[in-house]
């Protein structure tokens, strides 16, 4: 295996001039092709600053960080427009996330004009093909924003993001704003794609339940530094920083049973 996104000692201080606070302290993180990392941690702890650092969107104060071997800081503007087609956002907010005076096909269509050449009858097949791979009926396309459900939005983020088929998927937060049954149902969705299209997968999520159902490792931070990673299940075992042991002890809540319960009943029925 060889490793899609890799930090090294990854360091980000935003400085103004009456402050400077460091959200990134010495990070080192390894992401192999077709794994998918959970990266967990509080309000603050510098989950976003890593993703935007590993998107070249905010220049590392110190350290590295590598994209399929090549280092970020150096790429020139059309690299970086190359490296970043071969990744796919999803973001928290799924309604917000999305244009509220774009009808769902003009949505998926923008990623596809933007980094694609595909016009025309070829572009419609793109657009049908997104829809249809995250069970959308094609006559939602003329839909607007507001006349969908929270899940159904979800959906459409999904659908934008995976319609140029990137190989790193990066989601923020996917399912926080969605009630429980549906997380469950947008969590399925996506545990389908990725093994279907061979994805890898960067997960923030406040949540272990989530992580734990997505990610096969799981980095855990705190003050921008990185205080435990390792397997999920190894984590969520035998958690050793005190911080990562109140996350499991506060995990078997109402709310994550519930998850579970619709997690494990799809599972049965689709045995
Ligand atoms: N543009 C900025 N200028 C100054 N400080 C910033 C900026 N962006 C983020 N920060 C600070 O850096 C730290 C890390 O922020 P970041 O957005 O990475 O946190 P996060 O883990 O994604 O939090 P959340 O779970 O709330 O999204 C925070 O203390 C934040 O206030
Ligand atoms: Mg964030």
């Amino acid at each position: 295996m060889s490793a899609l996104v890799s930090t090294s000692s990854l360091v980000h201080e935003f400085t103004s001039h009456r402050s400077s606070h460091v959200a990134l302290d010495h990070v080192t993180v390894e992401i192999e092709k077709g794994t998918s990392l959970g990266v967990v941690g509080e309000s603050g702890s510098g989950k976003t600053t890593l993703v935007r650092c590993i998107l070249g969107l905010l220049r590392p104060t110190g350290g590295s960080v590598r994209f399929d071997g090549a280092e970020v800081a150096r790429m020139s503007t059309k690299e970086l427009r190359a490296m970043r087609r071969r990744v796919g956002m999803v973001f928290q907010n799924p309604v917000m996330a999305l244009d509220p005076r774009m009808t769902v096909e003009e949505s998926i269509a923008e990623p596809l004009r933007v980094h694609t050449r595909l016009r025309g009858a070829d572009l419609q097949r793109a657009i049908g093909e997104a829809l249809d791979a995250v069970a959308l009926p094609q006559a939602h396309r003329t839909r607007l924003p507001h006349q969908l459900s929270g899940g159904q939005c979800q959906r459409v983020g999904i659908a934008r993001a995976l319609a140029t088929h990137p190989e790193l998927v990066i989601l923020d937060e996917p399912t926080s704003a969605l009630d429980v049954s549906v997380q469950a149902q947008i969590l399925n969705l996506l545990t389908d794609l990725r093994v279907e299209r061979d994805l890898t997968f960067v997960m923030i999520s406040h949540s272990l339940d989530v992580v734990r159902y997505l990610s096969d490792d799981v980095v855990v931070m705190l003050q921008g530094r990185i205080v435990e990673e390792g397997t999920a299940a190894e984590v969520l075992a035998a958690p050793q920083h005190e911080y990562t042991q109140n996350l499991v002890a506060a995990c078997p809540t109402v709310e994550s049973d519930s998850l579970r319960f619709a997690l494990q009943s799809r599972e049965e029925t689709s045995k």
